[in-house]
């Protein structure tokens, strides 16, 4: 039986490794994050994301081994996708020397069980339940009902929230990674001031689209940069994290109601959001009980990776089949 999992995360721009203990709990995690690296070019650049983690996981795990005082492990979860191939292979090969060296098995892991599973880091994932997934790749509802049985009932035809959040960033001037640095910039302003779409909102079903809100907010900042001011940045960033976090909240109501689910998981970047939070909690607090991870756990790291891999780790058994990694890769398609 694998007690103690050493989790490893490196499927973007974070470089993360988290002990976790089951029936105890997390019992340490280090997390870089390559932000410096890659804020010059706008965006992450897959290669040197992938150099950056083959340079940091060996000196984050003396680290977290100093930290914990534990040198080894029962199991090595890593994430094997989705995410950027380069920068998955370069985690899997680390857990795999690992393993190898310490005569434990390794085990793949989904990135994004890993953000549906991470409220459990540190309260309570009450099932069934429709899950709000919203990352810089993924913008996705979910009925989960059961740990490993995830129904995509919703999915974005186009953009991911994370992902608009960041283009109408990089739009507005607003250095990378964008997502937080808008929404702060949004609390300074006037919601109302700019009218945007609230996009598929008037048609039935649970699917997102983003990019039109994206497309009417350059509109709106190109006609602003014309004598424009800081709070007009400040207004239009609030107009359109507001039209974005009312679409999430309007979904999320009707998959509640399809669903007949009495529980609301939210994961992922964007779960960290202030302006999603409190509106998720005035129009649904009432229907259903919602459960976030905790803010260090919304955005990426190892502790959930490792916490994941519990769940699955009867006997050194996953239900996902031992490839590399997978850059593409859905929830519904768990290898039996
Ligand atoms: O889950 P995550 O760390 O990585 C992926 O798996 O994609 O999510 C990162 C995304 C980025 O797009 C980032 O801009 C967004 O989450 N994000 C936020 C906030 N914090 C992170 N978006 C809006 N408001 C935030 N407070
Ligand atoms: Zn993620």
């Amino acid at each position: 039986m694998a007690e103690l999992i050493l989790g490893i995360e490196s499927s973007c721009d974070e470089t993360g490794l988290a002990w976790y203990e089951r029936g105890v709990g997390l019992r340490g995690e280090v997390l870089f994050s390559q932000t410096a690296i890659h804020a010059p070019y706008g965006g992450v650049v897959p290669e040197l994301a992938a150099r950056d983690h083959v340079r940091r996981l060996p000196l984050l795990f003396r680290e977290l081994q100093h930290q914990t005082g534990i040198q080894r492990g029962d199991a090595v979860a890593v994430t094997t996708g989705p995410g950027l191939i380069a920068a998955l292979l370069v985690g899997v090969q680390f857990a795999k020397s690992l393993a190898l060296a310490w005569g434990v098995p390794w085990v793949p892991v989904h990135h994004l069980e890993g953000h549906l599973l991470a409220p459990l880091l540190s309260g309570e994932l009450p099932l069934p339940s429709v899950a709000l997934l919203v990352s810089g790749g993924h913008s996705q509802l979910l009925a989960m009902e059961a740990i490993g049985h995830y129904r995509i009932i919703g999915d974005t035809l186009d953009d991911a929230a994370g992902e608009a959040f960041d283009k109408v960033a990089k739009i507005m001037g607003l250095s990378y990674p964008g997502g937080p640095a808008l929404a702060a910039l949004a609390e300074q302003g006037d919601p109302q001031r700019f009218t945007l779409p609230r996009p598929m909102l008037d048609r039935p079903g649970l699917d997102f689209s983003f990019s039109g809100l994206k497309t009417a907010c350059r509109l709106q900042w190109e006609r602003i940069q014309d004598g424009g001011s800081p709070q007009d940045q400040a207004d239009l960033a609030a107009a359109f994290e507001w039209a974005l976090v009312e679409t999430l909240v309007e979904k999320a109501r009707r998959a509640l109601k399809e669903t007949g689910y009495q529980n609301l998981v939210v994961a992922g970047g964007v779960s960290a959001n202030r302006r999603l939070r409190t509106h998720l909690g005035q129009v649904l607090g009432q229907t259903a009980a919602i459960h976030y991870p905790k803010l260090a756990h919304c955005t990426d790291n190892a502790a959930m990776i490792a916490l994941a891999a519990s769940f699955h780790l009867d006997a050194g058994q996953s239900p996902l089949a031992p490839f590399a990694a997978r850059a593409r890769w859905s929830l519904e398609e768990y290898a039996p």
